[in-house]
Formats: structure tokens, C-alpha cells, sequence
């Protein structure tokens, strides 16, 4: 059994749109790390919940689902990770953006927070783990080595969102994607537990007027810092 609190972790937090997704995984590409997408978890429990018939209402079946999420996340060398649930590739469908309003949902229920820690926890091996989120650095992984939090305006984080959906060929409206993101915004850092803020150890960039590459910069410098690198 590997000593958890040995092996290394960066932790990568915000608001949907802040860029945490992009930086996380080119970080583990760079520093040739592990790397958790915690927000997959919930969306995963959202969806899991949907295929079975349950409403995200439901707080006691919710629960059951997300501690037994059955779930694979296969690396694939040309496309990335690919996100298999109960045997069905689910890595694009996940990330409708109704799966992600019900994902935020569902993850302002205590319990299945608590049903998803550990399995949250697993997924710091040796090398090390990038783990990308909203309470990485204050719930999950306290003690890690390096914490980022990333913020960056709604409006420039809606346009972001806007205009990936755009070179995927998908249709959407600049507008909906602000409203939406704002509501997930109220519900992630209002909620009773484990709200969406910044680690009070942790390095805050606001990324809006930033470019990825400049951020990972930022990023890969605090770890060379902290002799990560
Ligand atoms: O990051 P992503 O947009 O995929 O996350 C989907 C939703 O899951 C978020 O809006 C948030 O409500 C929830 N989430 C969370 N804690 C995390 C990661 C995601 O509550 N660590």
C-alpha cells in the first residue's frame, strides 16, 4: 500500500471556465504526473443518476449512485482520457452543459461528496497527481505541496466556453452559456459544503486578460519553487 501523504500534489481550483481543465492536463503531460478531474466525478453521478431514472432531487438514491459510480478512465494515446460508465463511452456526453448544471446539483449533497473522497484520494500515486476542482486544495488534498486557484471574469470565462462549442461544430447562444454560468458560480460558492474558494495557502490568478501558455508558466515556475521540477 503506497504511503499516500508522500506522494506529491498539485492542486488546480475555480469556476467553471477559468481555464483549470487545459492547464491540468498540459501540466501532467509536462511533469509526467497523474491527473484527477474531480468535476468528471460529478458529472459522472449526474449522468449514472439520469441512465437509472433518478432525480437529482433525491439525495438518498443520489448517494447510493455516486458510491458506486462503476467507472473507467482509460488513457488513450491518440485522444486523450477516455471516461467509460457502466461499459458505455460517456466522455463527450458528460459534458452537456445540462449534465453540468445537474453535476452542480448533485454535488451540493453532503453525502455524496463524502461517498466520492475517497475515491477522489486513490488517485494520488507516485509520480505524482495534478488534481483539477473546486475544493482540491481545501477538502481533498490538504496537505498538498502546491496550490493554485484560478480565477478569471464570467464574461470572459462564458466566452471561452462560447467558443469551444463553436470549433466543435456545436450551435450555442453566448448569453445562455453566461446565465448558466453564473448560476453554477452562485451554487458552487454558496453551498454549506465544501464551497468553491481559495485554499488560504494557495496561489490566486486571475487569468482573464492571460493566455494558457502564460498561466502554465506561472504554474511550472511555483513548482520549480517548491523543487517539484
Ligand atoms: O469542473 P466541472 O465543470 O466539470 O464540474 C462540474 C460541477 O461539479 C461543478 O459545477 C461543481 O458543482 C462540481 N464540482 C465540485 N467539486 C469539485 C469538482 C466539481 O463541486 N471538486
Amino acid at each position: 500500500m503506497p504511503n499516500k501523504e508522500l506522494v506529491p500534489v498539485i492542486t488546480v481550483d475555480g469556476p467553471s471556465g477559468s481555464g483549470k481543465g487545459t492547464i491540468c492536463q498540459r501540466l501532467a503531460q509536462q511533469m509526467e504526473w497523474h491527473f484527477l478531474d474531480s468535476g468528471a466525478l460529478y458529472r459522472l453521478t449526474a449522468l449514472a443518476a439520469h441512465h437509472h431514472g433518478i432525480s437529482t432531487e433525491d439525495e438518498e438514491s443520489i448517494k447510493v449512485v455516486a458510491a458506486h459510480l462503476d467507472v473507467q478512465f482509460l488513457t488513450d494515446q491518440s485522444a486523450g482520457i477516455k471516461i467509460v460508465l457502466e461499459g458505455e463511452e460517456v466522455t463527450d456526453s458528460i459534458r452537456a452543459e445540462k449534465i453540468g448544471l445537474d453535476a452542480s446539483t448533485v454535488a451540493a449533497i453532503p453525502a455524496v461528496r463524502e461517498a466520492l473522497l475517497q475515491r477522489q484520494r486513490d488517485f494520488a500515486v507516485e509520480p505524482g497527481l495534478i488534481a483539477d476542482g473546486r475544493d482540491m486544495g481545501t477538502v481533498v488534498f490538504p496537505e498538498a505541496c502546491l496550490k493554485v486557484f484560478l480565477d478569471a471574469s464570467a464574461e470572459e470565462r462564458a466566452s471561452r466556453r462560447y467558443k469551444q462549442l463553436i470549433s466543435k461544430g456545436v450551435s450555442a447562444s453566448l448569453e445562455d452559456i453566461l446565465l448558466d454560468i453564473k448560476a453554477r458560480d452562485e451554487r458552487d460558492m454558496n453551498r454549506t459544503v465544501s464551497p468553491l474558494k481559495p485554499a488560504p495557502d494557495a496561489v490566486i490568478l486571475d487569468t482573464t486578460k492571460m493566455s494558457i501558455e502564460e498561466v502554465l508558466e506561472v504554474v511550472l515556475d511555483e513548482a520549480k519553487h517548491k523543487g517539484l521540477r
